[in-house]
Formats: C-alpha cells, structure tokens, sequence
C-alpha cells in the first residue's frame, strides 16, 4: 500500500471553541472562527502495512507508547472501520516547532494525520469529510483542513458540525507573532477545560451572546475593519480564560510572562500601534496584527524579559498532500 506524506497547518482561534455537548464526537456547544498558521505545521506520513501487528508512532522522531499512543491508535480505528479494513500503520509525525514550547498542536497533527491516514487506506474524502474526521481526533483539527480563515459550524450531530472556509489565505494581511512566554508543557490540557466548561457561573452568559459575536466578529474580518474585529477577539480571549478561571476546579492557564505581553501590547496601542492579544488553553500570547506593523511589534516583543522567542505567521492554506 502506498505512502502518504501530509504537510498541515495549526490554527489561532479568534473565537473559541470551549466545551463539548458530545464529547465522544467532539460536538462543540458553539461554533468557531479561526486563521491558518503559516509558521507551525505538523508534517506526517502513513504507510498501513499488512506485515505490522500493531500500529507503530513515531511523534518527532520518538517512537511514542502510553496516552499519546493510545489516542492515535482510536483515531485509526475510526480511519479503518471507516475503510473496512484491519490493517496497522506506520506514522511518524513532525512538528516545525518545538512540541514542548507549549504551543497547541493537535490541530495540525489531527489534521494531517486525517489526510494521511484516510488517503493512505484507500478512500478519498471530500473537504468536508476530512474535516468531520479530523473533528474525531480533536475539535480544532476540523479547522485547520480549509485553506486561510475557517468557520467550524457547531451542528448538531457528526454529520453536521465541520468547518468551512470563509476567506482565502492572501485575503488579509493578518499576522499573528506567536509569542513564546514558557516552555513547559501545561498543567491541564484543553480536554480538562472543554469537561469543565459548563461548571462557569459565566457559561450561560456566553451561551446567550455568543451567536451575535460570532456574527460580527464575522462581518469585521470580511470588511477588513481591524480595529472592530481586535477589540472583539481580544474580548472572546478574556471571556474564554475568565470561564477557565471560575470553572470548578478552576484552571489558569497564565504566567507573569502571559500579563507583560499583555500590557505591552495594550501600550503599543496607547501609542498609536494597532495589535491585539488572544491566548488558546496555555501562557502563549498570539499577538495579531497587520503586515506593516510587524516589524516594530516584533522588536518591542524582543526585548521583554519573559520572551522566550517569536513565531511570526501569515494566514496559510489547510491540509494538503506532499509529493
Ligand atoms: O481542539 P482542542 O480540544 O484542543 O480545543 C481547543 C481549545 C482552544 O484552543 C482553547 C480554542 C480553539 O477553538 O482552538
């Protein structure tokens, strides 16, 4: 059987996926907005090999056993139920950063490792199948399939909750500069947080303004209006860290470095320059900005004390197939 070789993109959400109504399928409770990274991609290839008696992982040139392996394995066994075969793998996955910077990378493994596996097998997916699949692995993943900006529409079943592009990669000149405040892996992963979601005081509030901030948060990226559309993803990063905070147990993700790029960021912006911060489930800050002001809130980002490094990203195209 043949090789598939799979390059995919991880993905910052401007609004966030928090809390599942079915956590075996992944189905969120609302649906999310994203933007390709060009800067961190995961890429994984699949060979199913009659010879093999159990699937053998490789995660950065580690063969991988325990936890790790055992997702990995659950997610094939929906690939080959899928195909309607009995037949283990060989994967070996790689990540372009560095898998304990503390930078969320299920999306572009889930992803990839959905191409890879599904075409290595023998079936081809549509778009949407590939990302209803990758959905399975982990909720992100479903977003990182489309090409630039992705919406994943909740729905209400597996059928119906997968993401969709809504603009193409070269529409905006976002950026986003992952700022690396910490190094080591998190303390509670986001499967913790989407199985304490609903235990927030504020999780009903935002079940009743969520659908009209997806809305506009919509309506001010496809008109390119950046100040409109900064001031409600850095909103939507509060509420969902303000939820992780009062949850029971509470869970805080964030670090002295998290709230020095947090305040520089709001200085630059006393000062004329605009950018705005959104965090995912760890320390990291995503600083997004435009292109012509990346170079100056880099060099100021440099300079902070708590600044491990800096991983500058454009918007890029999903999942695709390496030759
Ligand atoms: O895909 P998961 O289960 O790792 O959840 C992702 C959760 C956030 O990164 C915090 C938000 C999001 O929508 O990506």
């Amino acid at each position: 059987m043949k090789k598939v070789r799979v390059k995919s993109p991880s993905n910052i959400a401007f609004i966030k996926f928090w809390g599942k109504k079915d956590s075996s399928l992944n189905i969120p409770f609302n649906s999310s907005i994203s933007m390709n990274l060009s800067g961190c991609y995961t890429v994984t290839s699949v060979e199913f090999d009659e010879k093999l008696r159990e699937d053998l992982i490789k995660i950065d040139g580690k063969i991988v056993e325990g936890e790790k392996k055992d997702r990995v394995v659950r997610f094939l066994d929906i690939v080959r139920k899928k195909a309607g075969k009995k037949i283990f793998a060989r994967v070996d996955s790689k990540n372009n950063f560095p898998s304990d910077a503390g930078i969320a990378s299920s999306a572009s493994a889930f992803s990839a490792l959905s191409l890879a596996a599904s075409k290595a097998i023998g079936l081809s997916l549509s778009e949407k199948e590939l990302s209803i699949l990758a959905r399975r692995g982990s909720g992100s993943a479903s977003r990182s399939v489309n090409d630039g900006f992705s919406e994943w529409v909740a729905g209400t079943s597996d059928k119906t909750s997968y993401s969709k592009s809504i603009a193409k990669p070269t529409f905006w000149d976002l950026r986003d500069l992952v700022t690396v405040v910490s190094n080591k892996a998190k303390k509670s992963s986001s499967t913790e947080g989407h199985s304490v979601a609903t235990t927030s005081p504020f999780f009903a509030t935002r079940q009743k303004n969520i659908k009209s901030r997806i809305k506009n948060l919509k309506r001010f990226l496809l008109s390119k209006n950046f100040e409109k559309f900064g001031q409600l993803l850095e909103e939507e990063a509060i509420e969902l860290h303000v939820m992780a905070m009062t949850s029971k147990p509470a869970i805080y993700y964030w670090n002295e470095g998290t709230v020095e790029v947090m305040s520089t960021i709001r200085a630059l912006r006393e000062e004329g320059t605009l950018c705005y911060y959104t965090m995912d489930a760890g320390p990291n800050v995503h600083v997004i900005c435009l292109g012509k002001d990346e170079k100056k809130i880099m060099s100021r980002l440099k300079r902070l004390k708590s600044v491990i490094k800096i991983i500058p990203n454009e918007a890029s195209r999903g999942t695709g197939e390496l030759k």
